[in-house]
């Protein structure tokens, strides 16, 4: 088996990235693939969800860490026994993000509703390119019907860059679910399980 690649990446801290890492995780092992999850950011976030979630007795996925450096070595060995493997990655945009985004097949780049959360995602997305990778942006925290969202949402579409169909709104179900071990998808059905479905669909066509 040679499993596909996700980086989330975002400079701007509180973008996202754990939230989605966790939910993509989540939502793509109720959709019958075998997930690991590879967490390179030092504090250690997406590691206190997968033990949260393991001191609850579940235990449907894998979980490892690596240095910047380690990357590819831990990535290549989770690949070989899973259809994905999620890397979350740490808020800065420096030569040690290369490793990782290097591997990817795709790479998620969360850009929360903020004008300066638009102003970080200039970096990851040079250095994806210049990697050659394939980037999808993904609005979180996302207001439809507000000015700051119509904004920031123009502010993407003016980058050449691929802006996901889905976008993921501000719900508090999010923040409490990670702090849980959980991803919405456990909390029964409603708007924000809908939007994971979607993104999680939206991933698995892009990924072919
Ligand atoms: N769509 C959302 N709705 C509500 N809260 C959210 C949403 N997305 C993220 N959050 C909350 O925002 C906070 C930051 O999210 P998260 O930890 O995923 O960001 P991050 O990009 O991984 O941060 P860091 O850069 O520090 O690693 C968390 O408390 C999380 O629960
Ligand atoms: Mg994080």
């Amino acid at each position: 088996m040679a499993g596909k690649v996700i980086t989330v990446a975002q400079q701007k801290g509180g973008a996202g990235k754990t939230t989605i890492a966790a939910n993509l995780a989540v939502g793509l092992t109720r959709a019958g693939a075998s997930v690991a999850l590879l967490d390179t950011d030092p504090q250690g976030s997406l590691g206190r969800w997968f033990m949260a979630r393991r001191d609850d007795g579940i235990e449907d996925m894998e979980f490892s860490t690596a240095s910047a450096w380690g990357v590819g070595y831990e990535c290549d060995k989770l690949k070989k026994a899973n259809d994905f493997v999620i890397l979350d990655t740490p808020p800065k945009v420096d030569a040690d993000l290369r490793p990782a985004l290097r591997i990817s097949d795709l790479v998620i780049v969360p850009v929360a509703t903020s004008q300066v959360d638009v102003w970080a995602v200039e970096s990851v997305l040079d250095l994806v390119e210049r990697e050659n990778r394939d980037a999808l942006v993904v609005l979180n925290r996302f207001k439809a019907g507000t000015r700051v969202g119509q904004d920031v949402a123009a502010a993407i579409a003016a980058l050449d860059v691929t802006l996901a169909e889905t976008t993921l709104g501000n719900r508090v179900v999010y923040a409490e679910t990670l702090g849980l071990g959980r991803g919405v998808q456990e909390r029964g059905r409603g708007a924000a399980q809908d939007e994971v479905d979607r993104l999680v669909a939206e991933i698995r066509r892009k990924l072919g």
